[in-house]
């Protein structure tokens, strides 16, 4: 028995220091943590239980009989971030760069099991140079296995992927159908064809970072939500980022206690809006001020700017922000802000969490760019994804919601439970000048006349009394007074029940 124990204590030490002392120091000088470090930075402190410390490969070709690692090259468990129970896998990139074997998949596959078995996030730490070489088509089975695991667990359990080193060639389809994606700035990149395979295809030069780093997918591509400065702010931010997150889709999102009283009134709102209606403001202001304590953690914040989207809590419980921002491209739709704010709508309503809506929206944004990019498929996603969510919806006008757009927008007849609007709302098929320029085109030589139509045009459209009149607006609301009613109205659709008719899926338009 005491040999045993001392083998046991051996062997998990050996399994520890991953591929040895010199490559730990080498993952160091890179600005890199080692796969366990990384691990004890994410979980709560004592709280890991590592599996499978001493699974080995199976592979004797090239060698690799007499080159086995414990643990071969990922370390999988579980544990928990503030209490709450998470699965985590972290690719050990000191051991054969991270590469994935058939046994690396396998362990990776039996924390995404158990995960879906009890209901619990799994968190991918991934730091790895692909498929295993030497092991040719069994590690490409091997990631095929945990491709059909991340569709089979996509709704049912959040899937985050954080990108902290090398993610190359097929390999970046796991991440890709996770539910979000993080990477670390300088250290982590993500392409299908790497800079040498682009170089000879298309006669591009191009560096990696370029190619594929963090700020290229969290400004350029839209790959990445979020990108961080280094493996301690990603690992933090994660812990962050857990705290809003349901553990699966059986549940309801978390609760947390907090001091920010439901009925705080917000009197410097009632100012937010400009006198001008072309005059930009900042939709942020808003959300900051409206949500408990100032808290947003907002997704996709470098990417499609002219819609924000981003958690925060009322009243203790997490809520998915979607606003318009006026601040850029006056806040239209385009074929990325629609993409964005389709998928993060399309998560909420996968896993409960209400969703509240900042309208501001003069309309789609027009140009041969956008129609030829697609714009009628990928506007389609978001209204899709509104129409068919079921969670509760809460939606306040501040300003413009000009025609298509104003559909789109959680609007009442998407299903909105409660639509709010400010007394600056303009609810209208279009602005009045744009309006006038149709109906009237006859009077286009008559800048008097047409001044006068315009002025009709904005008393009856420019305002939200049409709208409420047939109902369309629930009320009309102080903008002080945004918080309140918005705690209000989630605390009465608490348990709101609604279930779309009985399909095998839906066919969003891709
Ligand atoms: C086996 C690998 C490996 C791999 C790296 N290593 N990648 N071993 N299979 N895929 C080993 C190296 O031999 C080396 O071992 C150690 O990991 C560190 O690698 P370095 O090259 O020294 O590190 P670095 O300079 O940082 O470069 C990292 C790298 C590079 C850019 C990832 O290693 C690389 O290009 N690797 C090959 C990537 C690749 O082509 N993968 C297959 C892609 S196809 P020692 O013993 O010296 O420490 C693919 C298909 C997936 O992944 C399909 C899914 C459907």
């Amino acid at each position: 028995m005491q040999d045993i124990v001392e083998r046991l204590e051996d062997m998990r030490n050996r399994a520890r220091m991953g591929g040895g002392q010199k490559r730990i120091e080498a993952q160091h000088q890179k600005g890199k943590l080692s796969a366990r470090e990384r691990i004890d930075l994410l979980l709560d402190a004592g709280s890991f239980e590592e599996w499978d410390m001493f699974v080995e490969h199976r592979s004797s070709d090239f060698g690799m009989a007499d080159q086995k690692v414990p643990g071969d090259g990922v370390v999988i468990g579980w544990g928990t971030v503030n209490g709450r129970l998470v699965f985590v896998f972290s690719q050990d990139f000191t051991v054969f760069g991270g590469s994935l074997s058939e046994a690396h998949a396998e362990k990776i596959c039996k924390v995404m099991d158990q995960a879906m078995k009890v209901g619990a996030p799994v968190i991918g730490l991934n730091d790895s140079g692909g498929a295993r070489i030497q092991e040719g088509v069994a590690s490409l089975g091997g990631y095929a296995e945990v491709f059909q695991r991340n569709v089979m667990a996509s709704g049912v359990v959040p899937q985050i992927s954080m990108i902290m080193g090398p993610c190359a060639g097929g390999a970046v389809y796991s991440p890709a159908m996770t539910d979000f994606i993080f990477m670390v700035k300088d250290s982590s990149y993500m392409f299908v064809t790497g800079p040498d395979v682009v170089k000879t295809v298309t006669h591009e030069t191009v560096t990696h970072e370029q190619l594929g780093g963090a700020v290229t997918h969290t400004t350029k591509s839209g790959v990445a939500d979020l990108a961080f400065e280094n493996d301690v702010e990603a690992l933090l931010q994660l812990r962050r980022f857990i705290d809003f997150l349901p553990s699966s889709n059986r549940e309801q999102p978390p609760v947390r206690p907090t001091a920010d009283e439901a009925d705080r009134p917000e009197p410097s709102l009632d100012t937010l809006v400009p006198a001008n209606p072309n005059k930009p403001y900042d939709m942020k202001e808003l959300i900051l001020k409206v949500v408990d304590e100032g808290d947003f953690f907002e997704i996709q914040p470098s990417f499609a700017g002219n819609i924000i989207t981003g958690f925060a809590r009322m009243q203790g419980a997490t809520v998915g922000i979607v606003a318009n921002q006026p601040m850029v491209l006056a806040g239209c739709l385009d074929i990325e802000s629609a993409k964005k704010a389709g998928r993060f709508v399309r998560f909420c309503d996968c896993f409960n969490i209400p969703i509240v809506t900042f309208v501001d929206v003069p309309g789609f944004l027009p140009g041969t760019k956008q129609e030829y990019g697609g714009i009628i498929k990928h506007g389609a996603k978001l209204l899709f994804a509104y129409a068919e969510a079921t969670v509760p919806k809460v939606t306040v006008i501040t300003r413009k919601a000009y025609g298509g757009a104003y559909d789109v927008m959680s609007s009442k007849h998407l299903r909105g439970d409660v639509n709010y609007a400010w007394p600056t709302a303009e609810i209208a098929v279009m602005g009045p000048k744009g309006a006038v320029e149709i109906i009237f085109r006859g009077d286009a030589g008559d800048p008097a006349k047409i001044e006068a139509r315009t002025e009709e045009y904005r008393q009856k459209f420019a305002n939200p009394f049409v709208a409420a009149s047939r109902g369309y607006i629930d009320d009309i609301i102080k903008p002080r007074n945004t918080r309140r009613r918005i705690c209000r109205a989630l605390a009465m659709l608490r348990d709101k029940q609604l279930e779309n008719p009985w399909k095998k899926h839906d066919n969003i338009p891709l």
